[in-house]
C-alpha cells in the first residue's frame, strides 16, 4: 500500500512539475531580455505571494519526487530496505525542503 501511494505521489508530483518546468523556463527567457541582474530579479519577486506559492509548491514537488525516486534507487541498487531506507528518503526530502523554501523565502521576502 505505502509503495502504491509512493508511486502515485512521484507520478503527481511529476505531472505537477511539468507545467511549472515550463513556465520556469518561459520567465528565464522574458527575464535575460532586459540583461540578467540581482535587482532585476528580486524587483520582480520581492513581496509577491503569486511567486512565493508558485516556487514554494515546485519546491515542494521537486522534494517530494526526488526523495521517493532516490527511495528507489537506494533500495534497487544499495539493496537498503526498512528504517534505514525510510530515514534517509525522509532526511534528503527534508533537506530538499528546507533548502528549497529557504531560496524562496530568500528571492520572495523582503530584504
Ligand atoms: C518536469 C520534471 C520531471 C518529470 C516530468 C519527471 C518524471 C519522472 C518519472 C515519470 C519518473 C518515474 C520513472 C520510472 O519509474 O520509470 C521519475 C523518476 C525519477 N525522477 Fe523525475 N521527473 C522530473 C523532475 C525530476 C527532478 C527535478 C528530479 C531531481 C531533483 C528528479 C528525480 C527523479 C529520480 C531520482 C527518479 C527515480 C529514477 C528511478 O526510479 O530509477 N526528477 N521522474
Amino acid at each position: 500500500m505505502t509503495e502504491l501511494r509512493l508511486y502515485l505521489a512521484q507520478r503527481i508530483s511529476a505531472a505537477i512539475m511539468v507545467p511549472l518546468v515550463l513556465l520556469h523556463i518561459g520567465v528565464m527567457i522574458y527575464a535575460i531580455q532586459g540583461g540578467l541582474s540581482a535587482e532585476e530579479i528580486l524587483g520582480r519577486t520581492r513581496g509577491s505571494l503569486l511567486w512565493g506559492v508558485v516556487y514554494g509548491i515546485f519546491v515542494l514537488a521537486v522534494a517530494l519526487h526526488a526523495a521517493i525516486g532516490l527511495r528507489n534507487i537506494l533500495r534497487e541498487w544499495c539493496s537498503l530496505q526498512g528504517v534505514l531506507l525510510n530515514t534517509l528518503s525522509w532526511i534528503f526530502a527534508a533537506g530538499s525542503l528546507v533548502m528549497g523554501l529557504r531560496a524562496v523565502a530568500a528571492v520572495v521576502g523582503s530584504a
